[in-house]
C-alpha cells in the first residue's frame, strides 16, 4: 500500500490494463489504482476517490497523453450512460483484452493455471446488434455532465425515459440515440416519451412503490422485421385505457409495429415482467431466425439479445456437444427451446428444463413449427425437478451431455450437485458472465471433470461484457 496517499489526492497515472468491468488499471509503485473510464496506454491526472488496503479506486480529470487504441466515441451519451463503456476503444484491441479477463477470471476463481480459451469472435455487428432493449420511467431524471457545468437544465428533471446512468440504478439517462439500437427503436423511444410525459400517471417509484409506467421493452424479428412493443405497468384505474390510447397512436405512426403487449406488474419487485399480459396489437409475440430455425418468442421469454452472436454462439454448443445422432442431452435454463431445438437434428433426443411457463409454451410452439419431434421439455425450478435424479434417469435416460446456459448468476449449488449425479460425459457451459462460470467450473472440476477448452463469443460490443462457451469432460 502507498502510504502517501490519501482521499482526494491527485496523481498522475500510467493505465496499463483493462481490469474487470472495464475499468482502467494503473499501478503506483505496485499499488494497484482502479481508474473508471480511462483506457489502457492512456496517461491521466486522477484523484483518489476510494482508498483500500489492497487497491485505490481514482476519478479521471484529464487525459495528458492519449491511448494509440482511442477511437472517438459515436454516442452522445458516451460517459454518462452505463451501455457502452467501451465505445472509445479500438474494437480488436475490446476483444484482446475481454480475452484476457476471461483467462485471469477462470485462473483466479477457478484456480485453473492456464486455461484453454480460445481468441474472442467477434460479433459480426459492432454497432445496432442489439434486437432488444428495456428502457425505465423514472421520476428522477439524470443530469448530465454539461448540463451541471452549464448551470443550465435544459427540460424537466421529474421525469425520464431511458436508461439507467452509470452507477446510479435510482436515476434514470433520458436517451436521445442508442447505437446499439435500430433507427425506428429509437423514434418509438421519442414517440413514447413526449406521450407520456405529460399524462397524469407517473412513473412508478421504488422510493414509495407508488406510480404506473415501470419499463418500456422494445424487440426486434432481426431477420423478419417483426417489431414488438411491450409496456410494463402497474394496475391502477384507468391504466389500462392510457396504454391502449398509447398503442393506437404508435400503431398510426408506426405501421412496422407487429404487436404490442401491456403487462401489469402489480408486485414490488422493479422487474419488467408481468404477472397478466394483455394483447393490443397484433398476435403478442415475435418471430426471428437463428440458423435454419424459425422461433417464436413471448414478451416474457427470455431470446438472446444478439441474433447473429446467437448463432455463432449456438453453433459452438453444438460442435462442443460432439454429437453423432444417438445421444440423450439435457437442456438445462432452456428458454423458448431455441438450443434444444438448434442441436436436436444431431441427437437421439434433447430434454429441456425452464422456469419460465410462456417459455416452455413457446418451446412446444417453436418444436411444432420447425417439425421437430425428439424435443421435450419440463417446466420447473431445477432445484425441484433435477432433485430426483434417477426418477428421471427412468424417465429420460442417463443425459450422455448436458447443456447448461443459466442467467447471469450462475447455477444453484444444488443444481451443480445434481448435475454432478447425472455425470454426462460432457458439459457445455454457455454462460454471460465469466466470473460466475469460473465459480461454478470450479465446484465441477472438483469433482471428475475437467475444462478443456473455452471460447468466448462478444455478444456485447462495447460494454463490458463477454459470453462464453466452455466445454468439461470425465475424466
Ligand atoms: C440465459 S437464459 C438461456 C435460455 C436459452 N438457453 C437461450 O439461449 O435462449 C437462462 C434461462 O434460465 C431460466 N431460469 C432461470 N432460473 C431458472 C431456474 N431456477 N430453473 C429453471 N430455469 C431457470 C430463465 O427463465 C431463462 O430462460
Amino acid at each position: 500500500m502507498d502510504n502517501t496517499l490519501k482521499k482526494g489526492s491527485e496523481i498522475e497515472l500510467e493505465v496499463e490494463g483493462l481490469a474487470f468491468g472495464a475499468k482502467g488499471l494503473a499501478r503506483l509503485n505496485g499499488y494497484i489504482v482502479f481508474v473508471p473510464q480511462s483506457l489502457p496506454g492512456q496517461r491521466v491526472r486522477a484523484q483518489i476517490t476510494k482508498k483500500k488496503k489492497a487497491f485505490a479506486e481514482a476519478k479521471p480529470l484529464a487525459v495528458l497523453r492519449q491511448s494509440e487504441s482511442y477511437v472517438e466515441p459515436r454516442c452522445q451519451h458516451f460517459g454518462e450512460c452505463g451501455g457502452c463503456l467501451l465505445q472509445n476503444l479500438r474494437y480488436d484491441v475490446q476483444l484482446a483484452y475481454k480475452q484476457r479477463q476471461v483467462v485471469e477470471t477462470i485462473e483466479h476463481l477457478a484456480g485453473i493455471a492456464r486455461p484453454n480459451v480460445a481468441a474472442v469472435i467477434g460479433s459480426p455487428q459492432e454497432y445496432f446488434y442489439r434486437n432488444k432493449m428495456e428502457f425505465s420511467f423514472s421520476r428522477q431524471r439524470w443530469l448530465t455532465r454539461a448540463e451541471i457545468e452549464s448551470n443550465q437544465i435544459s427540460g424537466e428533471r421529474d421525469f425520464a425515459l431511458g436508461l439507467h446512468s452509470t452507477n446510479h440504478y435510482d436515476k434514470t439517462l433520458a436517451l436521445e440515440q442508442c447505437w446499439l439500437l435500430s433507427e425506428r427503436s429509437n423514434r418509438v423511444l421519442q414517440v413514447v416519451r413526449e406521450a407520456v410525459k405529460p399524462h397524469a400517471l407517473l412513473p412508478y417509484t421504488t422510493q414509495d412503490h407508488t406510480g404506473f409506467w415501470r419499463f418500456l421493452v422494445m424487440r426486434e424479428g432481426k431477420r423478419t422485421g417483426d417489431f414488438m412493443i411491450n409496456f410494463v405497468t402497474t394496475d391502477p384505474p384507468g391504466g389500462r385505457e392510457a396504454v391502449a390510447d398509447l398503442s393506437r397512436k404508435l400503431t398510426a405512426e408506426f405501421p412496422e409495429i407487429t404487436s404490442i403487449v401491456h403487462n401489469l406488474n402489480r408486485s414490488k419487485a422493479q422487474v419488467a415482467i408481468g404477472e397478466e399480459e394483455l394483447v393490443l396489437h397484433g398476435p403478442g409475440y415475435l418471430r426471428d431466425r437463428i440458423g435454419e430455425f424459425d422461433f417464436q418468442i413471448s414478451a416474457n421469454s427470455f431470446f438472446q439479445t444478439n441474433t447473429e452472436g446467437a448463432e455463432i454462439l449456438y453453433g459452438l454448443a453444438r460442435d462442443f456437444a460432439g454429437l453423432t445422432g444417438n445421444e440423450t442431452v439435457y437442456d438445462l435454463y432452456s428458454g423458448a427451446g431455441t438450443i434444444s431445438i438448434f442441436v436436436s437434428p444431431l441427437a437421439k433426443q434433447v430434454v429441456g428444463f425452464e422456469i419460465v411457463p410462456q417459455a416452455i409454451y413457446d418451446a412446444g410452439v417453436n418444436c411444432r413449427i420447425n417439425d421437430i419431434t425428439n424435443c421435450h421439455f419440463i417446466l420447473g425450478d431445477l432445484k425441484d425437478e433435477l432433485a430426483q435424479v434417477p426418477v428421471l434417469i427412468r424417465r429420460w435416460g442417463n443425459p450422455d451431455v448436458v447443456i447448461v446456459d443459466p442467467p447471469r448468476a450462475g447455477m444453484h449449488p444444488k443444481v451443480i450437485q445434481k448435475l454432478l449425479e447425472l455425470a454426462p460425459q460432457r458439459i457445455v457451459y454457455v454462460s454471460c458472465n465469466p466470473a460466475t462460470f469460473a465459480r461454478d467450473i470450479k465446484d465441477i472440476c472438483s469433482r471428475q471433470y475437467h475444462l478443456e477448452k473455452v471460447q468466448p463469443v462478444d455478444m456485447f460490443p462495447h460494454t463490458a461484457h463477454c459470453e462464453v462457451v466452455g466445454l468439461l469432460t470425465r475424466d
